[in-house]
């Protein structure tokens, strides 16, 4: 099998990614005497790499497709990566056989094999060899078929005017905590015009929340290295 990669700003760390193997790809994302390696699973729009990135992790994305933004981004199978060594391993898998919107299908999905294969990719990012894991997914058969979720946000929670439910299983990793709550409720996803491009609209992480990772998760995993005073911090509980 053979996959390609994306547009990359650190072009020799590209050509070193042009790789055919499962264990050549996993090898060659580089040590980066950094605060750590992050991957981040199933993601093309690059916002948690990049938020990762921004406060000094050596961070990558992966997915099927290539990258909307420049960055380190292997473009393949997230199996071919999960082994390198990763710190943090922040996970957004396929919600389409699983999220319960889609109810009415699931009859259909659970015949084809098609809900168990998603279930499967589920468990098996679930239990990567990363020390902290994230996995986001909409209300879906995973909190019944694997275990509930550890946290459920909303985009209102984050400075996003909008609904829209978004669970969380976390191992190693603290809840997150609401960083800037606004007034709107409104749930612009299901106001999204049909088109080729609506399911991208709907599943790419808002900045608010990619923020919230890397700044709340940075500090859970490295409490020792100066922070500055984050967004939030009066919603934050009184100890
Ligand atoms: C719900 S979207 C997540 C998008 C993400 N929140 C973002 O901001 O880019 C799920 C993504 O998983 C990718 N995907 C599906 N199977 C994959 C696999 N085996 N390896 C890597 N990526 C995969 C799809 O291409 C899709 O872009």
């Amino acid at each position: 099998m053979s996959h390609g990669v994306a547009a990359n700003t650190n072009s020799k760390k590209n050509a070193r990614m042009k790789t055919d193997t499962k264990t050549e790809a996993a090898r060659d994302v580089g040590s980066g005497a950094l605060l750590g390696r992050v991957l981040v699973a199933c993601e093309y729009s690059g916002a948690v790499r990049d938020a990762f990135a921004a406060r000094g992790w050596l961070a990558w994305s992966c997915d099927l497709l290539p990258s909307e933004t420049p960055g380190n981004h292997y473009q393949g199978d997230v199996r071919d990566m999960l082994d390198a060594g990763w710190d943090i391993l922040i996970a957004h898998p396929p919600c389409t056989h699983l999220a319960v919107s889609g109810a009415r299908w699931f009859p259909a999905k659970r015949a084809s094999g098609e809900q168990q294969a998603a279930l499967d990719f589920v468990s098996m990012l679930l239990e990567a060899p990363a020390t902290h894991i994230a996995l986001e997914n909409p209300i879906s058969i995973i909190s019944s078929k694997i275990r509930k979720p550890d946290q459920i946000i909303q985009p209102w929670q984050f400075g996003h005017g909008e609904v829209k439910a978004t669970c969380l299983w976390l191992k190693n990793l603290p809840k997150l905590t609401p960083t800037q709550i606004v007034e709107g409720r409104e749930a612009r996803v299901h106001k999204m015009p049909p088109g080729p491009d609506r399911w991208k609209e709907r599943s790419r992480t808002l900045p608010g929340i990619a923020e919230a990772f890397a700044d709340q998760w940075t500090r859970a995993t490295r409490p020792n290295i100066g922070h500055e005073p984050r967004a939030g911090d009066a919603l934050a509980p009184k100890k």
